[in-house]
């Protein structure tokens, strides 16, 4: 029997189980390890070269476990560093790109919503610049994916209101941060409009790198890492070793109840 193939999914914290929840439903073949670094998340504002080498700790975790391919499922994490990433290690790195090509395709007016390293990004500016005849407003949210994160881990409501600019007759939005498509319900509600995110093309883009016709597959799994008890998230079976990780599992069964897919 072939082996089976291993993807590490990376994220700053928990956004990337929005990246994670759709490889799940469209590629389920291979063992995913998911590394969430919560103990450090928000990397929104960090320094570029904070926020290499804490994506860069992450990779050698995975290449320590042998994948077959890793994913950014971090926009600002990919803004930042990706092509610097793609460098260092061998097995293919897949980034997670705002959905800027989609929400163009429909709309003439669209918000893009990103963490302040992406917002001010060259990959982001140059992405927007290949569609011209949309006008795209980028606007740099400071803390909206802490306050996404305190929100699932139950610490803090989510006022949307205080994070987000003022309604305008917005036709998308697209989700610049993984974290935001957490609640992506909320920001379409907010403004009234359809949003975009790149999870379900990253999940595409992993999918077709990846699958070879193979059929060795007999299910699902997601596998955890242990890094130390605040940066671990737990999924797939609960182990209920610390209460952060326990929560974190809750919340992620949650998300998937909550969010219909379209
Ligand atoms: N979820 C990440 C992103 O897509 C990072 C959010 C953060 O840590 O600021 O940008």
């Amino acid at each position: 029997m072939e082996k089976r193939l291993q993807v590490g999914v990376f994220d700053s914290g928990m956004g990337g189980l929005s990246v994670l929840a759709e490889c799940l439903r469209l590629f389920p073949e291979p063992i995913y390890y998911y590394y969430g670094d919560n103990a450090r998340a928000p990397y929104g504002s960090r320094p570029k070269e904070e926020i290499a080498n804490f994506t860069e700790e992450a990779l050698r975790a995975f290449e320590g476990l042998g994948v077959d391919a890793a994913i950014l499922a971090c926009n600002t994490a990919t803004a930042v560093c990706a092509e610097e990433m793609r460098k260092k290690f061998t097995f293919p790195i897949v980034g997670v790109e705002p959905a800027i090509k989609q929400a163009a395709k429909q709309c003439r007016r669209v918000l893009v919503l990103a963490t302040p390293r992406t917002a001010e990004s060259e990959r982001l500016a140059a992405l927007v610049a290949r569609f011209p005849e949309t006008a795209f407003t980028v606007f740099a949210a400071e803390r909206l994916a802490a306050a996404i994160e305190e929100h699932l881990l139950g610490k803090k409501m989510l006022a949307l209101q205080e994070h987000l600019p003022l309604r305008a007759n917005y036709e998308g939005i697209v989700l610049g941060c993984t974290h935001y498509s957490l609640v992506k319900g909320e920001i379409a509600s907010y403004f009234k409009a359809p949003v975009y995110d790149g999870a379900e093309g990253t999940a595409k883009r992993l999918k077709n790198l990846l699958f070879v016709g193979r059929s060795d597959h007999a299910y699902p799994a997601v596998t955890t890492l242990h890094f130390s008890e605040k940066t671990v998230i737990f999924l797939g079976k609960s182990r209920k070793t610390n209460e952060h990780v326990y929560n974190t599992n809750i919340c992620f069964q949650c998300f998937r109840k909550k969010i219909p897919k379209e």
